[in-house]
């Protein structure tokens, strides 16, 4: 592995909740990679405790901020620019929730006040970061910002229910802030499409673990786990895909261009 990928980058990452979370073993990989930056969470979030022992580990604080207040994104950004000693080249939003998928409301019975939760929650909070940003002049020349996706955002799940709207606005933000801020600044932005993870967001999904498996048996290289994804979004904030933006990147072994795999047929075969 290369070392110092991020060395002399500063940064911003959202979302670490528990050692599961994507942003969580991003910390640590940006970290290892020479990277300074803050951590933040819902305030609520913070209650658990966990993200502490991160900061200890990253040597950083923890900034609350929840995502869907400009308020508090302002309050964030203010904070880290002092902790840092200047703006940042790279923010990772790590950031989604339903309420509907939560309590287990069926597509065909939304209640739509949390239709709207999950929406601003999970995809115009990554407007309102970068529009803070851009405002703040946050962001430095060929700066990275990077949002997760998921693959319900093209292809029906039922199971994914509110969230795949949330995640088609979250990828059609990246492709229409990356032409605005690439213009303006040069900043890039992206969407990763990860594979089913087990994280608190994934597993809080009705049948997650049956899905889970079928997408390992679809992907030629299995499931792409949080750490592989983390490694991914390092590789993103460097500067070698300085070019890249605009675009939702799929990270999930090859799920995506599988129209069948042996191992599926196999199962079925062996029925
Ligand atoms: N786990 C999966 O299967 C999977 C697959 C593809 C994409 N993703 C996406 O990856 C991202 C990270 O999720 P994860 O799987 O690491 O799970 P996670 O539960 O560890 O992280 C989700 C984070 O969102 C935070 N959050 C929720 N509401 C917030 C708010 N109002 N303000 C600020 N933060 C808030 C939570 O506190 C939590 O830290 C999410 O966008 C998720 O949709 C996950």
């Amino acid at each position: 592995m290369p070392e110092n990928l991020l060395r002399g980058k500063k940064g911003i990452i959202t979302g670490a909740l528990d050692e599961n979370s994507i942003a969580w073993q991003t910390a640590l990989k940006a970290k290892e990679q020479g990277a300074t930056f803050v951590l933040t969470n819902a305030p609520i979030a913070m209650r658990m405790g966990a993200i502490n022992e991160l900061a200890q580990a990253c040597d950083t604080i923890v900034v609350p901020a929840d995502a869907t207040s400009v308020t508090d994104i302002e309050k964030l950004y203010d904070e880290a620019k002092e902790f840092l000693g200047g703006n940042v080249d790279f923010i990772l939003h790590s950031i989604g929730m339903s309420p509907n998928v939560r309590k287990g409301r069926p597509y065909g019975d939304l209640n739509y006040e949390w239709v709207q939760k999950s929406y601003d929650v999970s995809a115009i909070s990554f407007h309102k970061m970068l529009q803070v940003a851009e405002k703040k002049d946050f962001i430095n020349e060929w700066g990275s910002v990077v949002g997760l996706s998921y693959i319900a955002a093209q292809r029906a799940y039922p199971f994914y229910s509110d969230m795949s709207e949330a995640k088609a606005i979250l990828e059609s933000i990246a492709r229409n802030y990356g032409q605005r801020y690439g213009q303006l600044k040069k900043v890039r932005v992206n969407t990763i499409s990860q594979s089913p993870t087990k994280t608190t967001a994934g597993s809080g999904i009705n049948g997650f673990d049956d899905f889970f498996d079928f997408a390992d048996m679809m992907s030629p290289l299995g499931n792409a786990s949080a750490e592989a994804c983390a490694e991914y979004i390092i590789t993103l904030f460097s500067d070698y895909t300085r070019m890249v933006t605009m675009q939702n990147l799929f990270h999930d072994g090859g799920y995506s261009f599988s129209g069948i795999t042996p191992t599926i047929v196999e199962k079925f075969l062996s029925k």
